[in-house]
């Protein structure tokens, strides 16, 4: 049998996805973004010159294709580039540019619990916007759609600001520093990205790295005296609007194009993979993929398959919707349905929940089908119900039975 591909999966059974999504949607547009599609195909181009050479993601996640014309396109691993490129391209000028969009985004990467290499993500962005006041507004937006719409409890927001450009080459060459001189007890890994993406070489997970670097200098204590007093406004902003975060020296997220504040939520309950959502300011992306101008931007991106392992913890706490009441119409044989989907079509016309069961073999076998897809009331339509104009109606959680007339169904079911 040919089974799915490793890293992807199968829905089947899209309640709390669905709920999540449009509770989303909802809180999202009631901070005025709106909701936008970029398509899954794009030019791999976009991603090498937005997220970094040296990243994982472009070094070797990525799905590439090249066309018979000879095209380089790959599947889209994130939607903050095809967001700024759409934005570019449909040469928007109104800015803020406040917007979301939903959906699969590709990573070759080593599947475990909570990572995928197709996985969902919501993606929300601000573009045009330099205001540290809209970074705390998105985090806080972000917060009080965890903690409020979606009652989670067991998660951190973790916070850090990397400064500008020109603080990070400070700080770069401070790092740098520090790690010549211990660099015959770092990782192999650490010793490569210390020359290629120093940034990254706090992201390692190696137990003696991990111990080192908490003497490493901290970003935060190597900014220019303006970057000082934004990342100190962020702070307070972020207390007024009573969003608790952690600091965490030593997040850098896994893409280059970030500057100044990043952040992620994560929670323990996930594991390893435990951010469920990641984000931060981007204000030179736009040039990076050819724009002749900046346009400072902030945005971040919930890992759809992550939000909802969590929400499968509270999902009692949850106002799912409930299933509409189904009908299910039983005709005994062949000669009854004609009738059978007659009577569907005017119980559907009047929105009622209605299937019929046109193969089952005896009543009582079709009776067990009826009650295995959780009908609420059964509707049997035989010989002698044909020829009198009626039909035996069931109710399946009270046992009640009752022959009615056709033409007085409705009002019974009401
Ligand atoms: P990211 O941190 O790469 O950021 O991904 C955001 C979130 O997507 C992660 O926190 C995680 O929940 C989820 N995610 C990432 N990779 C996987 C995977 N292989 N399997 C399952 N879930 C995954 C970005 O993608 C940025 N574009 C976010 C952003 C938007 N920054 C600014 N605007």
């Amino acid at each position: 049998m040919i089974t799915r591909v490793r890293g992807t999966e199968d829905f089947l059974d899209l309640t709390l996805h669905n709920f999540v999504l449009e509770q989303a949607k909802k809180h999202f547009a009631s901070y005025n973004f709106s909701q936008i599609e970029t398509p899954i195909l794009e030019h791999t181009a976009l991603f090498k010159r937005s997220l970094g050479a040296t990243t994982d993601v472009v070094s070797k996640e990525m799905y590439t294709l090249t066309t018979e014309s000879g095209d380089e396109l790959c599947l889209r691993p994130e939607a903050t580039a095809p967001t700024m490129r759409a934005f570019l391209e449909a040469k928007i000028d109104q800015t803020p540019w406040k917007v979301f969009s939903y959906g699969p985004m590709f990573r070759h990467e080593r599947p475990q619990k909570g990572r995928w290499r197709q996985f969902s993500q919501i993606n929300i962005e601000a573009i045009g916007t330099a205001a540290i006041s809209q970074d705390a507004q998105t985090i806080a937006m972000l917060d009080r759609f965890f903690g409020e719409t979606l009652q989670l409890e067991d998660y951190i927001l973790k916070l850090n600001f990397l400064g500008t450009r020109d603080d990070r080459e400070n700080y770069n060459k401070a790092l740098h520093t520090f790690l010549e001189n211990i660099s015959d007890q770092l990782c192999k890994t650490c010793l490569v990205r210390k020359e290629s993406n120093i940034l990254r070489v706090l992201d390692c997970k190696n137990e003696t790295c991990i111990k080192l670097y908490q003497n490493a200098p901290k970003i935060t204590d190597n900014l220019s005296s303006e970057s000082q007093a934004q990342w100190a406004q962020l702070q307070e902003l972020l207390a007024q609007l009573s969003v608790s975060f952690v600091l965490d020296p030593k997040l850098v997220r896994g893409l280059d194009y970030y500057n100044k504040t990043v952040f992620e939520f994560a929670s323990p309950l996930l594991g390893a993979q435990d951010a469920f959502c990641g984000g931060g300011r981007y204000d030179t992306l736009a040039t990076e993929i050819g724009a002749k101008e900046d346009y400072p931007s902030i945005g971040s991106a919930i890992g759809m398959g992550r939000l909802l392992l969590l929400c499968e913890h509270i999902s009692d706490k949850l106002m799912l919707p409930e299933k509409p009441a189904l009908h299910m119409i039983v005709p005994m044989s062949e000669a009854q349905q004609p009738l059978a989907l007659l009577l569907a079509y005017e119980l559907l016309g009047k929105g009622l929940c209605t299937d019929v069961v046109l193969e089952g073999g005896s009543i009582k076998s079709m009776m067990r089908r009826a009650n295995k897809q959780g009908a609420k009331w059964v509707l049997v339509l035989g010989e002698q119900e044909l020829q009198d104009g009626t039909v035996a109606l069931k109710n399946m959680v009270t046992g009640e039975q009752e022959v009615v007339k056709q033409t007085d169904v409705l009002k019974h079911l009401r």
